[in-house]
């Protein structure tokens, strides 16, 4: 089944903009790019007249702007189904802002400027539902990614540790084969998941980011380092790679080659929210973040949770509270953190600076260094949990 190509119209009073678009889409032949210089406002209601010939209307404007806004609640009115209303927005825009539009019935807020492969991968999702039906069955293997609420906060520990739990912790396999869970650290930077586990420099996604090859099962196969338990790591690498070295289809193909060989893919996010994220917010199966439940810890969490929703609807998102046990009572200030993120605080895992160390100077896995701590176990009843959490929403349609 081939699909129609899209028609995508751009609104934008800045011609460079329009060309931008034009020149980020312009490879691909099932897209048809038509442009007009104005501000929404300015169409007069010709957008509504133009919007019936349109797959998806980006536009570009500005929240604080009352006449958009108006022309924003004109448009939503006579919008048909199947119709994607795309507002293109300046990058520092508060939150507030973002849900507003959203809120006015704008379907996807997108941050200028615009970066070529986020950009492309977000227009290549309105013509999914079709390639989807075509397509072979979908991959098995589920994605959790990890995502930190502040720097130290303890979402490497947590990645590496689900990892290891959802394999079954140890000595659960004969050594050196393959389970059916997968870790990767795309924390490009200052990813630590290798020294967590003692493993040898590994600079696949170096190599990755300078070759500008989409890696293949493989090449994965033959790149990634299998645990004792079975478990197979692709750390991040040892020498600086610039963050935007990446590319969004390297990121897809990375975690599209390995849903096809593993039931789990565990990722350590970075924490720059860079272009190539997008195929991860994607494809996620479930957003884990970590956090404690300082003001500015919960206040990002929020914006961690707005910003992989809003590409991503029906992704779960369990948080994380590290470093405090889980209380009889909650205090107010949890019942508050609890409020402004939507969701139950239902996971925490105890401070436990001893387990953590030894697991640290051992560069091992808890199930190892402290099967019998306090975190140990914690993380294997959050390791049950997700497992049983996923297995619930298997039904859950395709994104
Ligand atoms: N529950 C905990 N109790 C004590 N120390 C912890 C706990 N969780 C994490 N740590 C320690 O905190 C430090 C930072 O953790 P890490 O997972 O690297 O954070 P992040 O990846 O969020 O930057 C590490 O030394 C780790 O061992
Ligand atoms: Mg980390």
């Amino acid at each position: 089944m081939t699909a129609k190509a899209k028609s995508i119209l751009v609104i934008s009073p800045d011609v460079a903009v329009s060309d931008a678009i034009g020149s980020a889409l312009g490879a691909d032949p099932g897209i048809h790019v038509s442009a007009q210089t104005s501000t929404l406002a300015g169409m007069n209601g010709r957008a509504v007249k133009m919007m019936s010939d349109h797959d998806v209307i980006l536009f570009q404007t500005d929240p604080d702007h009352e006449a958009d806004f108006r022309a924003i609640g004109t448009l939503v009115a006579a919008k048909r189904a199947g119709t994607v209303l795309v507002a293109l927005v300046d990058g520092n825009i508060s939150l507030a802002q973002a849900r507003a539009l959203n809120n006015a019935g704008v379907d996807e807020v997108f941050p200028m400027p615009i970066v070529g492969a986020e950009f492309i991968n977000m227009v290549s999702r309105f013509s999914r539902t079709s390639a989807r039906n075509s397509a072979s069955p979908a991959p098995s293997g589920k994605i959790i990614a990890v995502a930190q609420a502040r720097g130290g906060v303890g979402s490497t520990t947590v990645a590496v540790n689900l990892a290891d739990q959802l394999v079954g912790g140890q000595s659960r396999r004969k050594p050196d084969t393959r389970s059916g869970v997968a870790l990767i650290d795309f924390d490009l930077q200052f990813g630590t998941v290798g020294s967590f586990l003692d493993l040898g420099e590994q600079d696949t996604l170096l190599q990755l980011a300078l070759d500008r090859t989409i890696p293949d099962a493989t090449f994965l196969e033959q790149s990634m380092v299998t645990m004792p338990n079975g478990l197979s790591v692709l750390a991040a690498p040892s020498k600086f790679a610039p963050l935007d070295s990446l590319r969004s289809d390297q990121v897809a193909a990375i975690l599209d080659t390995l849903r096809k060989s593993h039931d789990y893919i565990v990722v350590d996010l970075p924490r720059a929210l860079v272009g190539w994220i997008e195929p991860i917010v994607q494809r996620a199966d479930e957003l884990i973040i970590v956090t404690d439940i300082s003001v500015a810890s919960v206040r990002h969490c929020r914006r961690l949770i707005d910003f992989f929703t809003a590409d991503n609807i029906a992704l779960p998102v369990e948080i994380v509270v590290n470093h405090e046990r889980r209380p009889f009572f909650q205090s107010s200030m949890h019942r508050e953190a609890a409020k402004v993120l939507e969701r139950k605080l239902d996971h925490w895992l105890p401070h436990d600076p001893r387990a953590a160390s030894a697991a640290a100077d051992r560069g091992k896995p808890l199930s190892i260094a402290a099967p019998r701590s306090s975190l140990g176990k914690a993380m294997s009843r959050l390791a049950a949990t997700t497992k049983s959490g996923l297995q619930t929403s298997l039904q859950r349609p395709n994104k």
